[in-house]
């Protein structure tokens, strides 16, 4: 944060002697202090200028910093794409067991028996909800789990004397880790066009289709919020070409319970934990992305597996035709954790309901922000659905960014913008299931009178935070996050 940014908030707080430690007196012998044993060309030179504090200061100041964050426990965090839901607080108690947190992973499989059992179950419980029988926990994210699956899909087709497959599709509404991840795994990606019903165009599929395609990654529902209905038709149609399917499982919080991309021709899919598994997430992390495949691609998955013989379970290094590893140890084992929880706690009829729920609660918000805004596509729609800003671009010069930047002088986080593409002016919002009816009625209200505000209002909104509008790719690429003295 730099100075100009820092308005309003006191940084240097430092006065010459003020405290907030009182150490023991040294009773450590001169000839093991550490400054006696290190050559004296490194020691520092000058005493440090760090910042001198009293402690109700020091905590005053962070407690202040904290609470300018929005999170899913402060705000409604409608960020589409992202599954903000609520994330229980027992499952964080659990993750904190001493049982659990204090294990080292390189302790021998026969004293963490309960922590493997945890992970078996967890791979049983991601085939089963997929439909896909093997599962590979390792992957740290989504885009690391496309990824994975993508090397697995390599490894597949080099088996089989097909390294001629080159291609992998995805449909223009798809999200950027698509494409990325399809290139980082040396393939050609081939953009396949959506109709104008938002769903993929078959025609564009079928000319595009062919002896070189590889994998055709497709999201469903897709970033529209849209169930592809043709899914069975496109998964027969790659299929009969001999190539594979790959579910981006980004989405599965519409579809728990209901339906399964195995069941619908997917051959590998990852999961997003953090987002539909309820892993806290945002500001960078962490994820898990598991992915699960069909049953003659398990060999090739990241070694170890977790498997269980007899009541002993044990780590499976020894898989030859393993892609390798991709992650240390065996994953992001805390959101792993929660995950479990999650699962264990709603069982198959309260995972359905969770995506019952998110579905209806997105179709409530739709028909809510449709009185003042377009939303391109027919509904209904899945968990998320898309909106534009479009025509207040039109007739008051105002964007979907300042929308955004309003609704946070009015406590709320924006919706993901100018995402998915194939939408100009997009505002995509998904409430999840764990909203209650009073905040989507609240959010709406605000959102219509937002379209009605004063333009110049909008345009320079926020008007209560310390941040208004930074450099957007700076900010990521560049962050400065330390406060220096003008
Ligand atoms: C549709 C879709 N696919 C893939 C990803 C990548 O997932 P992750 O952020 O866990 O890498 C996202 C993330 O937002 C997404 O929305």
């Amino acid at each position: 944060m730099n100075n100009t940014q820092s308005t309003g908030l006191i940084f240097e707080l430092s006065k010459s002697g003020r405290r907030c430690h009182r150490l023991p007196k040294c009773d450590v012998p001169n000839s093991a202090r550490i400054d006696q044993m290190i050559p004296k060309e490194y020691l520092a030179k000058q005493v440090l200028p760090l910042p001198e504090i009293g402690e109700i200061d020091l905590i005053r100041h962070f407690t202040n910093l904290s609470a300018r964050n929005m999170s899913i426990d402060t705000n409604f965090y409608p960020l589409g794409s992202c599954t903000m839901k609520y994330n229980p607080k027992r499952h964080e108690r659990i993750a904190a067991f001493p049982g659990f947190a204090n294990l080292h992973p390189l302790q021998d499989d026969d004293t963490i028996q309960g922590m493997l059992e945890l992970l078996h179950s967890m791979q049983e419980y991601l085939a089963e909800i997929s439909g896909l029988p093997a599962v590979s926990l390792q992957p740290a994210a989504g885009a690391q789990g496309e990824l994975t699956a993508l090397f697995v899909a390599a490894a597949y087709f080099r088996d089989k004397g097909e390294t001629h497959r080159r291609k992998v599709l995805v449909p223009d509404s798809a999200h950027g880790t698509n494409p990325a991840s399809a290139a980082l795994a040396g393939f050609d990606t081939i953009t396949i066009k959506s109709g104008a019903n938002g769903l993929v165009d078959l025609d564009d599929l079928k000319s595009k289709l062919g002896a070189d395609t590889a994998v055709f990654m497709i999201t469903n529902p897709n970033t529209l919020g849209l169930f592809e209905t043709q899914i069975q038709e496109i998964t027969e149609l790659l299929h009969a070409q001999g190539a594979l399917v790959y579910l981006d499982g980004a989405n599965m919080n519409a579809i728990l319970g209901i339906t399964r991309p195995g069941d619908f021709g997917a051959d590998m899919q990852h999961y997003n934990v953090h987002k539909t598994f309820t892993g806290p997430h945002g500001g960078g992390g962490p994820g898990s992305g598991p992915i699960a495949v069909r049953d003659y691609l398990a060999k090739y998955l990241p070694a170890p597996i977790v498997v269980k013989e007899g009541d002993r379970f044990r780590l499976n290094y020894n898989m030859p035709q393993s892609i390798g590893r991709v992650r240390s140890f065996f994953g992001t084992i805390g959101i792993l954790f929660r995950g479990y929880c999650y699962i264990r706690t709603l069982g198959p009829d309260g995972l359905k309901q969770v995506s019952e729920h998110a579905v209806l609660n997105a179709n409530y918000l739709r028909a809510r922000v449709s009185e003042g805004y377009e939303v391109p596509h027919a509904g209904p729609c899945m968990h998320e659905f898309v909106a534009s800003a479009r025509k207040l671009l039109r007739e008051k010069k105002v964007r979907a960014m300042d929308v955004c930047k309003r609704l946070l002088d009015y406590g709320f986080h924006a919706p993901t913008v100018y995402f998915p593409m194939v939408v100009s002016e997009a505002l995509m919002f998904e409430p999840t299931e764990t909203e209650s009816k009073e905040t989507l009625d609240a959010f709406a209200e605000v959102m219509l009178k937002i379209a009605n505000e004063d333009p110049e209002v909008l345009r320079t909104a926020p008007h209560t935070h310390i941040i208004s509008r930074p450099d957007e790719v700076k900010a990521a690429k560049e962050p400065v996050l330390r406060w220096t003295k003008a």
